[in-house]
This record gives C-alpha cells, sequence and structure tokens, in this order.
C-alpha cells in the first residue's frame, strides 16, 4: 500500500519535495492532499502536481482522515505550531530543518510527538542521501582510521531571499544553512555532544548572523570546525580526517553526489526531476521520504539515522552559537 502524504504549504520546498516524491514508485509514495494558507494558492500547487485535494487551511489538512504522514515545508518561526496542529490531529509528520526557533520549541514539538504517540522526524535530508550512507559504512568499518579533524561550510549570498535574513522570518545564516555544517559533524561524531563550542560572527543588518564561524572539541581531543554565511558563496565542501586517510565531499555538502575517499573519487547521482526545482538536488527528498515509509511499515516512532536526541543535539547547540555571536529571536525570549 503507498504511503499517503500530505503536503502543508505551497511554497518553493513544498514544491521540490513533491518533484521528488514523483522520483519514488507511485505504488509507494502518493500526494494525497495539500494545505495552504491561500486556497487558490493551494488550488494552484494541486494543479501543477496532479494532486485530488486543495485545502485553504492547515486545518482541514489536519481532519482529512485518509492521511498518512504530513511534510511541513512552512517558515522557520511556524514550524511549532503547525506541527502540534498536525500531531495533536494523530498525524505523523515530517518537518522541514531547522526544527524550530530554538530548543526550547524543539523540546515542545518532540514531547507533542511522544504524547501523541505519532511518528516525528526532521527533515534532515542530508543524512539520507547514497553518499551520505556511505559514509557512515565508510567510517564505521575503520577506513579513515579515528577521526581527528571535521571541516565544513556552507555559504551563499542570500541577501534577497526574505525568510534567508528577515528575523521575524525565521532568518539567519546558523538556522538556515549552517545546520547542515553542523548536522554533518554530529552524524561523523555519533551524535556525541560536543565538550567546547565557539562561535565568532557578522550579523546583517537586520540583526540575524550573516557569516558564522564555529569550532567545536569532542572528547578525545577531536576537534570539528564549520562556516556558513548567508553574505558569501564559500567552495561548500567538507572534509572528515582520521589517522589512516580522509573522506571529501567536493562540493555541496548538503547534497552530496561525489564522494572522495583516499584520493579515490565516487559519483552518486540523484534522479533527475520531471518539473524544474528551486534547489540544487531535490530530487534527493526522496531519501528521506523512503526512510519514513519505511519507518511507518514498521510501526517506529522516530528514525535511527535523525532521531528526536539527535534533533534536539543541534539546536542546543545553534542555541550556544547564537548566544555567542549575539543573536536574539522573539521565540527566546517567550
Ligand atoms: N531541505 C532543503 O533543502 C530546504 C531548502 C529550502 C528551504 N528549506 C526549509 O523549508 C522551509 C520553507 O522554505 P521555503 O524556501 O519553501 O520558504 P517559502 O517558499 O518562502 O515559504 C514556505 C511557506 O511558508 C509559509 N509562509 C511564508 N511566509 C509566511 C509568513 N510571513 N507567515 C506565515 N506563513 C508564511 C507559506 O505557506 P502557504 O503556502 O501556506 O501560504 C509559504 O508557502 C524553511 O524551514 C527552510 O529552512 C529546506
Amino acid at each position: 500500500m503507498a504511503t499517503k502524504w500530505g503536503i502543508c504549504s505551497a511554497g518553493k520546498i513544498s514544491h521540490d519535495f513533491t518533484v521528488a516524491l514523483k522520483t519514488l514508485p507511485a505504488g509507494e509514495h502518493q500526494v494525497v492532499a495539500v494545505a495552504a494558507r491561500q486556497l487558490e494558492h493551494a488550488e494552484e500547487f494541486a494543479k501543477k502536481h496532479n494532486i485530488s485535494r486543495a485545502y485553504g487551511s492547515y486545518e482541514e489538512l489536519a481532519r482529512d482522515p485518509d492521511i498518512d504522514v504530513v511534510y511541513i515545508g512552512v517558515i522557520n518561526p511556524y514550524h511549532l505550531s503547525t506541527c502540534q496542529l498536525f500531531m495533536n490531529a494523530k498525524k505523523n509528520v515530517l518537518c522541514e530543518k531547522p526544527l524550530a526557533m530554538n530548543s526550547k520549541e524543539v523540546k515542545e514539538i518532540l514531547t507533542s510527538a511522544k504524547r501523541n504517540e505519532v511518528f516525528f522526524m526532521e527533515a534532515v535530508w542530508t543524512r539520507f542521501f547514497p553518499a551520505s550512507v556511505e559514509i557512515k559504512r565508510l567510517l564505521a568499518q575503520g577506513e579513515v582510521g579515528e577521526v581527528k579533524m571535521v571541516r565544513s561550510e556552507f555559504g551563499a549570498p542570500l541577501k534577497d531571499v526574505p525568510r534567508s535574513v528577515q528575523k521575524e522570518l525565521g532568518g539567519g545564516a546558523m538556522l538556515d544553512i549552517g545546520v547542515y555544517c553542523l548536522q554533518f559533524i554530529c552524524m561523523v561524531y555519533n551524535g556525541e555532544k560536543p565538550e567546547c563550542i565557539q562561535a565568532t560572527g557578522v550579523l546583517h543588518e537586520t540583526g540575524v548572523d550573516e557569516t558564522v564561524v564555529v569550532t567545536l572539541k569532542f572528547s578525545r581531543n577531536r576537534l570539528a570546525v564549520f562556516t556558513c554565511s548567508s553574505g558569501i558563496q564559500l567552495p561548500n565542501d567538507a572534509i572528515i580526517v582520521g589517522t589512516k586517510g580522509s573522506i571529501t565531499i567536493p562540493t555541496h555538502m548538503w547534497c552530496p553526489t561525489s564522494l572522495v575517499v583516499n584520493g579515490k573519487e565516487t559519483q552518486y547521482p540523484v534522479p533527475e526531476p520531471h518539473l524544474p526545482l528551486n534547489f540544487l538536488n531535490s530530487t534527493g527528498m526522496r531519501y528521506e521520504a523512503e526512510e519514513v515509509r519505511q519507518c511507518l511499515l514498521k510501526g517506529l516512532k522516530e528514525s535511527a539515522v535523525v532521531s528526536h536526541a539527535d534533533s534536539l543535539l543541534l539546536a542546543e547547540v545553534e542555541d550556544e552559537i547564537r548566544r555567542q555571536v549575539g543573536v536574539v529571536y522573539s521565540q527566546d525570549c517567550q
């Protein structure tokens, strides 16, 4: 039986996610309905993607009895309220990253998931790419020895994307794109909490972080460093250095399609989309969608690859980085 998806919001990432679902077998993944704040936006989205039901409110989607799981693609400040809406309606949820504005909100979301006994996962899609699965396999079999250093970066000029720089829209380089660098480091170090976090950065005129550099120290003198920026274009690579070798993602570390392992490069292409995409390699969201299906089929309430504890760790480290850099959201004061 197909997993029946509901799509919450008719924005850019919802479009890409729906295109990504089309790269999976129709007998396994089906989009049943889409909801947007305005009915005409939902109807337009439904027409473009051949979806039979369009709703003009998220509440109507929450009441639809045919939905197995809701994909939430709203902007960051609304992740908490929309997650709660759907989980209180006993819907399973896959919610876009960053999971929420701060760790307090993340805790509320995770508590709601447990209380409602639904499946819940933050959409950290990078971790499900075949290249990421291969990295985990190589690390587990000791291909590069003991990892001593991880470096990652994600920087692109996003000054014209309001939600990336406006504080009230949940902007800020750390939450928007730095989360990819951080989740990569946390994946390599198996979800361990860093012993030390040191961050410095520069702020955009709107008061959110524009460029941030972070160093992290883990147990046994293992280190990591990452840079994220909504102001400048960076090479966007990542490297894992161990006592016996290295693994490099040459570029686009958040959606990796090639790996260099001890000097040897292998490609991991993602499928071509049937419609133009808003973001790079978005058909790679198919892998996280398939993880959700597999978890639902097994009756799991969370994924072992992006667990609730993983989401909380990301949020707690993000909070500390923002504290050091000096970015405060209204949600931090509530
Ligand atoms: N996985 C990835 O690669 C990736 C890439 C980009 C973004 N994202 C994440 O996806 C989320 C959405 O990003 P996006 O680029 O798709 O954003 P977007 O197109 O600007 O907005 C997404 C939706 O959020 C709602 N929204 C926008 N502005 C709002 C406002 N002022 N008040 C209330 N609701 C508002 C709208 O929902 P309605 O349609 O219902 O009106 C809109 O369609 C973010 O959390 C972002 O971090 C992930």
